[in-house]
């Protein structure tokens, strides 16, 4: 399975200065939740952005510069290739950012994963549009700071 998992305010912000604008226990819980024990697949400056392999998952950076490397990371140039080698774990394979990477495989992943956070807040980095028509909501929950909703796509791309 091939997800993607965001969180974005009420403008599509995600980031600003290469981090996080908000700071929510309980929605880093959910993208904990989801994505332990899975694969984390994110752009060069998204991993730059959290300075360090995420525990009990399987970092893959992508990157154009091939001489980045980093301890307790995989990295490759490009999507096809971070997707062909992460597709053999028979794990699920979330992307998770950033900007130019959710822009890149939006239209490819079976499964999202979306905090729509309330408010809005400043920031440099913003989720693009995505069809939602063509996917079937799964699961909503209702949070203090956010509404978490998952959803499938009814028609799967490969
Ligand atoms: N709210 C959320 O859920 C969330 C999640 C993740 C990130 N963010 C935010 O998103 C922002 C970062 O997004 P961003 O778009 O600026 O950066 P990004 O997507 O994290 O990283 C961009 C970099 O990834 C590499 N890259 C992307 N596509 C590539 C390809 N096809 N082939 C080879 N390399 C490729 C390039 O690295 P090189 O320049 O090294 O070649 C590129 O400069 C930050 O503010 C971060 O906090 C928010």
């Amino acid at each position: 399975m091939i997800s993607l998992i965001v969180a974005f305010d009420e403008n599509r912000v995600i980031g600003k200065n290469n981090s996080l604008p908000w700071h929510i226990p309980d929605e880093m819980e959910k993208f904990k939740k989801a994505t332990m024990g899975n694969v984390i697949i994110m752009g060069r400056k998204t991993f730059e952005g959290i300075g360090r392999p995420l525990p009990g998952r399987v970092n893959i950076v992508i990157t154009g510069d091939k001489s980045f490397s980093h301890v307790g990371v995989e990295v490759f140039c490009s999507i096809e290739k971070a997707l062909e080698e992460s597709g053999k774990l028979e794990k699920e394979v979330f992307f998770i950012g950033g900007s130019s990477i959710y822009r890149q495989v939006k239209d490819l992943v079976d499964k999202l994963y979306i905090s729509y956070i309330h408010g809005k807040y400043e920031g440099d980095s913003y989720f693009p549009e995505i069809n939602l028509e063509e996917f079937q909501l799964i699961k909503e929950e209702h949070h203090d700071d956010f509404d978490y909703k998952e959803y499938m796509r009814k028609t799967p791309v490969i």
